[in-house]
């Protein structure tokens, strides 16, 4: 049976109070499920606070990002193992923003996929088209070329260790979601490609996420399709009221 994934990606928001008073909403509000998990992904800074305030919590806590390399001459960057080192579990790559603003290429996000699960992490892989592609119906083509080239050089055990999370570039903070359709739609084709690409038991188990504009009114029936297994959360993360409505509702 798949996991149900709700994941929360704070972005560049949370100072440590802030990210204190946040924690102190969700710790204790959470309870452990089967099947289910809760996930938190709060700037580097507080990474490791996050992990010591949800000990006691079944929530888990991810990075944003993760540099490429081992250690070495990369000013401002965080290796795999620092992550490790301060609790991480599960490494967010390839969300949209790194692609555009960061100029993240597929062959940058393939290496650090492949860096962060030689180093046993959990990867929530991101990929998504934006308005354009959308409106010239090439939707597809983008979302599988995102996969093929960053996601798709794993092999079939490394596999389980990888969620994906489709992404609509469009969707994202702007209030306008993918129809539950629309979502149903491109889920069941990721699913598709997996299948075509690894066992259909990988197909079946990967988890597959829908983010973009996400809310406590809107989720429960997003999360109610049948290839749709959670959420990647932004905006609506940064408040617990929000997010655990948001985490209920699934
Ligand atoms: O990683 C999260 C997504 O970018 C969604 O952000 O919920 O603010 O639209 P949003």
């Amino acid at each position: 049976m798949r996991t149900k994934i709700v994941a929360g990606n704070w972005k560049m928001n949370c100072d440590l109070s802030e990210t204190k008073l946040l924690l102190e909403g969700l710790a204790g509000n959470v309870e452990a499920k089967e099947n289910k998990k809760v996930i938190v992904a709060p700037p580097y800074t507080n990474l490791h606070y996050a992990f010591e305030s949800l000990k006691d919590s079944p929530i888990a806590v991810a990075a944003q990002n993760i540099n490429e390399n081992e250690s070495g001459a990369h000013t401002g960057e965080i290796s795999a193992k620092m992550l490790k080192g301060v609790g991480v579990e599960y490494v967010i790559i390839g969300h949209s923003e790194r692609r555009s603003i960061y100029n993240e290429t597929d062959a940058t996000l393939a290496a650090k996929t492949n860096q962060a699960i030689a180093e046993g992490f959990q990867v929530i892989f991101c990929v998504g088209e934006e308005l354009e592609s959308r409106k010239a119906e090439k939707h597809f083509d983008v979302v599988k070329s995102q996969l093929k080239n960053g996601l798709f050089q794993l092999n079939e055990n490394e596999m389980e260790n990888v969620v994906i999370a489709y992404e609509p570039v469009w969707a994202i903070g702007t209030g306008e979601t993918a129809s539950p359709e629309q979502a149903q739609e491109m889920h069941a084709y990721i699913r598709q490609l997996l299948a075509d690409k690894y066992e259909t038991s990988t197909a079946e188990n990967t988890s597959i996420l829908y983010g973009g504009s996400v809310k406590p009114n809107n989720a429960e029936e997003i999360f109610s399709k049948p290839d749709v297994d959670g959420g990647l959360i932004g905006g609506a993360s940064l408040k617990a009221e929000d997010f655990l409505a948001i985490v209920n509702s699934h």
